[in-house]
């Protein structure tokens, strides 16, 4: 169920809302917008929704593989519209069968219990299903007219207990699942709009957005000049029972400065058990790849770069591979230093990582290689990173399981900051 309504800016209202947007083709009014900012401790990506009766911010980080969303919700005012889902319900079953862990360890109780995760520490806990209304931000610049808000009925999430808060970005109070599941957020908007399930993300390493698109001129939300140079890849799934909620892409190679580097096939592929392949992560800030993988690419990397005369220095936690800045150039998508090439289903299709993307600014002297050990047998082989990802729109279509993905912004002369600008939104209650 859904519906939509205008929040009259009254200056007395609690809520504070009011959304400007600097760009020309801000003109789609089904399109649902979440503003995303990095938090510069955590290097977390946290978003804002409106939740509950009354409706109340609540920021949340983002988790693009994590299942569904799940708060604190002990440390929260009593919602009036906030229902507990019953075990004996279509709604358990669904949450339940789509949700990896959920099956057959949590029953004996008459609530709904499944097992939110935090991604970041990796702790889990019971949590029983609850679904209450949550507003969202419309693609709508009617400024004057009040801000557009979509409402979304019955929304299904998952309380926790507060201690798995713990390492997440201050202030936030849960995380936001966008994953493959019936119950992430993608997921049940597009069931409450009957729209297609479909969201595009565009990190920033300030301000960024995520958008839920609908129709089929979602694309004119970014601008047709963007949306018109996306390249497409499948997303690829295992073929176990247990669907993983994560995104995974086939690298089938990866080369630095045209070479292609030699790596385990069979580690850069998803096996049926989920084990494998290469997955996109809001939740790691730098890519991890598995020791032999990583091995293999840093000795690449720096013959590379010795060839393009770069010093190497002495290396900054968490890297471990530094440059001296000194005598690099810097292009407008970031320093000159080699280019590195995701292969994906051919050799003509790639995902092309330039220095804006691969080398971190430590200091004015030292830059470092953002791609860091994610150790032996790592579930996933590859997990592409918030730094990777940053300044690059990321198209998840879940009907037809593809992701597009753009080049970086920058070779546009653009950035996902510089897409939209948000004035006093995400807010907080006063
Ligand atoms: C909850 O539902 C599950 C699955 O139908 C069932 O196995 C379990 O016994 C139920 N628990 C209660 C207390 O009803
Ligand atoms: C490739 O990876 C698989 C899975 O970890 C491993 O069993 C195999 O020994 C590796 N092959 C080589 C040549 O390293
Ligand atoms: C690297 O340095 C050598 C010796 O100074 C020079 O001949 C070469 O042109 C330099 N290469 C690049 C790519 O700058």
């Amino acid at each position: 169920m859904a519906s939509s309504f205008q929040f009259l800016l009254l200056g007395s209202s609690f809520m504070y809302l009011t959304f400007v947007s600097l760009a020309q083709t801000f003109h789609s009014p089904n399109a649902l917008v979440f503003p995303i900012t990095k938090d510069v401790k955590t290097l977390q990506y946290v978003t804002t929704i409106l939740h509950g009766t009354p409706l109340v911010p609540i920021k949340l980080v983002v988790d693009l593989g994590g299942p569904f969303l799940w708060t604190d919700c002990a440390s929260r005012y009593a919602s009036s519209s906030s229902r507990p889902v019953p075990n004996r319900s279509i709604k358990c079953l669904t949450a339940k069968a789509h949700v990896v862990g959920s099956k057959n360890c949590l029953s004996g109780a008459q609530k709904c219990e499944i097992f939110p995760e935090n991604s970041i520490t990796r702790l889990g806990a019971r949590g029983e299903l609850v679904e209450d209304t949550i507003a969202i931000q419309s693609g709508d610049d009617s400024k004057a007219a009040g801000l557009t808000a979509t409402v979304v009925q019955q929304f299904l999430f998952s309380c926790a207990p507060p201690f798995l808060l713990n390492g997440i970005a201050s202030g936030a109070k849960g995380m936001l699942g966008l994953g493959r599941t019936r119950i992430s957020l993608p997921s049940q908007i597009s069931s409450a709009l009957g729209t297609h399930r479909k969201f595009t993300i565009c990190l920033s390493s300030s301000e960024g957005i995520m958008v839920s698109d609908q129709g089929p001129d979602h694309g004119s939300f970014f601008g047709p000049e963007i949306s018109r140079s996306l390249t497409y890849t499948p997303l690829v799934t295992n073929q176990g029972d247990n669907l993983l909620p994560e995104y995974f892409v086939g690298i089938k190679s990866i080369s630095i400065e045209g070479k292609r580097l030699s790596l385990n096939a069979s580690l850069l592929s998803l096996d049926g058990e989920g084990v494998g392949g290469t997955k996109l992560s809001t939740i790691v800030p730098y890519t991890m790849m598995e020791s032999t993988i990583y091995a293999t690419f840093i000795e690449a990397y720096i013959k590379a770069a010795s060839s393009m005369n770069m010093t190497m220095v002495a290396s900054v936690a968490p890297f471990s591979l530094c440059f001296s800045s000194k005598g690099i150039e810097s292009g407008k998508s970031g320093q000159k230093v080699p280019v590195i090439d995701l292969m994906l289903q051919s050799e003509m299709v790639k995902w092309r990582i330039l220095g804006g993307n691969s080398m971190v600014r430590v200091n004015n002297e030292v830059m470092c290689l953002g791609f860091l050990d994610g150790g032996l047998n790592p579930r996933t082989s590859i997990a592409l990173g918030g730094y990777q990802l940053e300044d690059t729109l990321l198209q998840f279509d879940l009907g037809s399981s593809m992701l597009g993905f753009s080049q970086s912004l920058s070779m546009m002369q653009c950035s996902c900051n510089s897409v939209f600008k948000f004035d006093s939104w995400p807010v907080e209650p006063l």
